[in-house]
C-alpha cells in the first residue's frame, strides 16, 4: 500500500461556476477540489493550510470510516477544533474499502462555499474483483449553487424573522453550470459573463461500443436531484462504496451525501451529442436543469456542440413513489451480502420535526434541536474536561402512540441541547428516522441522513407512522444494502442498523446544510476509552486550551 500526500492551500478565490462571479472557498485555487485517487489500503495524507484570513476550516472525508483515526474525521466541534487562519493541520487516514466517496468542509456552512471534491478508491491488483466490468470511469460531482454568500445564508437562518436560503440559482456538474438569466443577476451585469471559461460546459467523451463507469456524488446543500444521461440507460452497481444488485434506471435519484456508480454503454448514434442533466426533485423546483455534454469520439458532432434536443426535464418533482421504488430496489449484490445481526440491543426512534425556539425556526429530533459544543466531544471525553457539553442524553423515543405524522405538530416548541447518545461498545443499534409534517400544512420533505464512522444496513422504509410493534417484522435481513447516507422520504420512516464498533465520537445528521445548521443532527459516542493518544493539533479551542 502506498502513502499519497497532498498539500492543500485553502483560500478565497473569485470564480464563475455558473458564469456569475462569486467569492468561493477553494483548494489550491479550485472549486471543486482535486479528485483524490487511491488504492484500497493506501494511506492518505492531506496537509491542509488555512489561508483564509477571517475564517476557520475543517475537512470531512465523507464515507471513510476512520477506523483507528477518529481525530481525522474533520468534524468541527465533534472530533477537532477548527483549523485557525494561518495554521496547517495534517489529516492522515487509511482508505480501507474500494468505492466512491467525497470530501467537504465541515465547519458552519462552508461546504456550500465550494470546498468539496471526490475520493475514488480502486481495487488493488490481486484484490477481490468487483462484480462488474467496464472500460473506463468518469467522475460526476453534482452540486447546487447560490449567488448569495454562505455567510449571508447562515446569518439569515439564525435571524428573527428567519431569512430562508431559497432555491439555488444554478445546478452544477463538476463545478460548472449556467445561470440562465444574466440580466436579472443580483449583481452587476459585468459580473455575469457567459463566455467565462469557468462555466464552459463539461464534456464527457466516450468511445462507441465501450462501457463507462460514471461515479456520481452529490454534495448539494439543499437539493435532491434526479440525474440522467439523455438516450442512455444506466445500470446501478455501487452505492456509498457497496456493490448493488444491478438494476437499470433512466433517472437516478441522488440525495446530498450519497454516491453511486452506474454503468453506461456508448451504444447510441455517435453523430450527435447528448445531455447529462440534473433536475431538482422532492422540493418544488425553482432552478433550471443542470447540464453537461456527452460526446462520442469519431462522431460528426464537435465535442462542445449543443445537443439538438432540449435538456431533459426529469420526472415530476413530487413523485415520491418513484423515488421510494429506487430506495427499495437498492439491495446488496448477491455475491457481496454482508448479513446484518438478526436483532439489535437498542432502538433509538427519532421524530424529525420543524420547530420554533425563541422565535427562530429550527429542526429537532424528539423535540431537541442539536447545537455543536465549543469544545470537541472527542477531546472533552478523552481529557475528562468537565462541563464541556450537556451530560444528559437526548430522548430515545417520542410519544408515538397518538402522533399524527400527517398533521402540523400541536406544540411546535422545542429545546436545544449538545447532549449525545453513548453507545455500548460493540452493541448493535437500530435507528428509526420518522419523518413528519413540517410547520405548514401538507408539507414534508426528504432528509438524507448521514452517519460518520460507520456504514449501516438499510433495513426498511415505510409510509406514515412507524409502529415498533409491527414494522420490525417487515425488515429486510436477507440482503440489505450498506450505506452511509440514506433518504427519509416525505411522511415516511427509514430503519437502519449498525454495530457500534468504531471507537470515537461520530456525527449523524441530515446532510442538507441548512437543516444541520438548524439543529437536525445527533452525536454518538462508543468506546472512546479505547481511542489512542490524541494529536495535540486537534486542540486549541474551548476548554481544550491550556489543557496539556
Ligand atoms: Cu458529508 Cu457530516 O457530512
Ligand atoms: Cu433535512
Amino acid at each position: 500500500a502506498a502513502t499519497r500526500r497532498h498539500d492543500w492551500d485553502i483560500g478565497y478565490q473569485f470564480t464563475s461556476p455558473d458564469c456569475v462571479r462569486k467569492l468561493a472557498v477553494t483548494i489550491n485555487g479550485h472549486t471543486p477540489g482535486p479528485t483524490i485517487r487511491a488504492v484500497q489500503g493506501d494511506t492518505i495524507v492531506v496537509a491542509v493550510k488555512n489561508s483564509l484570513l477571517t475564517e476557520n476550516v475543517a475537512i470531512h472525508w465523507h464515507g471513510i470510516r476512520q477506523i483507528g483515526t477518529p481525530w481525522a474525521d474533520g468534524t468541527e466541534g465533534v472530533t477537532q477544533c477548527p483549523i485557525l487562519p494561518g495554521d496547517t493541520f495534517t489529516y492522515t487516514f487509511v482508505v480501507d474499502r474500494p468505492g466512491t466517496y467525497m470530501y467537504h468542509a465541515h465547519y458552519g456552512m462552508q461546504r456550500s462555499a465550494g470546498l468539496n471534491g471526490m475520493i475514488v478508491v480502486e481495487v488493488p491488483p490481486g484484490g477481490q474483483p468487483e462484480p462488474f466490468a467496464y472500460d473506463k470511469d468518469h467522475t460526476v460531482l453534482l452540486n447546487d449553487w447560490w449567488h448569495k454568500s454562505t455567510y449571508e445564508q447562515a446569518a439569515g437562518l439564525a435571524s428573527v424573522p428567519m431569512v430562508w436560503v431559497g432555491e439555488p440559482q444554478s445546478l452544477l456538474i463538476n463545478g460548472r453550470g449556467r445561470f440562465v438569466n444574466c440580466s436579472s443577476a443580483p449583481t452587476t451585469a459585468a459580473s455575469c459573463n457567459v463566455s467565462h471559461p469557468d462555466c464552459a460546459p463539461p464534456v464527457f467523451a466516450v468511445v462507441p461500443g465501450k462501457t463507462y463507469r460514471f461515479r456520481i456524488a452529490s454534495v448539494t446543500s439543499l437539493s435532491a436531484l434526479s440525474f440522467e444521461i439523455e438516450g442512455h440507460e444506466m445500470t446501478v452497481v455501487e452505492a456509498d462504496g457497496h456493490y448493488v444488485k444491478p438494476f437499470v434506471v433512466k433517472n437516478l435519484n441522488i440525495y446530498s451525501g450519497e454516491t453511486y456508480s452506474v454503468l453506461v454503454t456508448a451504444n447510441q448514434d455517435p453523430n450527435r451529442n447528448y445531455w447529462l442533466a440534473s433536475n431538482v426533485v422532492s422540493r418544488k423546483p425553482g432552478t433550471p436543469t443542470g447540464t453537461a455534454i456527452l460526446s462520442y469520439y469519431g462522431g460528426r458532432s464537435s465535442p462542445r456542440a449543443r445537443p439538438p434536443t432540449p435538456p431533459p426535464a426529469g420526472p415530476a418533482w413530487n413523485d415520491t413513489a418513484y423515488r421510494v421504488r429506487q430506495s427499495l430496489a437498492t439491495v446488496a449484490h448477491p455475491a457481496h451480502v454482508v448479513a446484518p445481526p438478526v436483532s439489535s440491543d437498542r432502538t433509538i426512534l427519532l421524530l424529525n420535526t420543524q420547530n420554533k425556539i425563541d422565535g427562530r425556526i429550527k429542526w429537532a429530533l424528539n423535540n431537541v434541536s442539536f447545537t455543536l459544543p465549543h469544545t470537541p466531544y472527542l477531546v472533552a471525553m478523552k481529557r475528562g474536561l468537565l462541563g464541556a457539553y450537556d451530560e444528559r442524553p437526548p430522548p430515545e423515543t417520542y410519544d408515538h402512540a397518538g402522533y399524527d405524522v400527517y398533521a402540523v405538530q400541536k406544540n411546535p416548541n422545542a429545546t436545544t441541547s449538545d447532549g449525545l447518545y453513548r453507545l455500548r461498545f460493540g452493541s448493535v443499534v437500530d435507528v428509526v428516522l420518522q419523518n413528519a409534517n413540517m410547520l405548514g400544512p401538507n408539507s414534508s420533505e426528504t432528509h438524507p441522513w448521514h452517519l460518520h464512522g460507520h456504514d449501516f444496513w438499510v433495513l426498511g422504509y415505510g409510509a406514515g407512522r412507524f409502529d415498533p410493534a409491527v414494522h420490525p417484522a417487515t425488515y429486510n435481513l436477507k440482503d440489505p444494502i450498506m450505506k452511509n447516507t440514506v433518504a427519509v422520504h416525505p411522511f415516511g420512516w427509514t430503519a437502519l442498523r449498525f454495530r457500534a464498533d468504531n471507537p470515537g465520537v461520530w456525527a449523524f445528521h441530515c446532510h442538507i446544510e441548512a437543516h444541520f445548521f438548524m439543529g437536525m443532527g445527533v452525536v454518538f459516542e462508543e468506546g472512546v476509552e479505547r481511542v489512542g493518544e490524541l494529536p495535540p493539533e486537534i486542540m486549541g479551542c474551548g476548554k481544550t486550551r491550556g489543557g496539556h
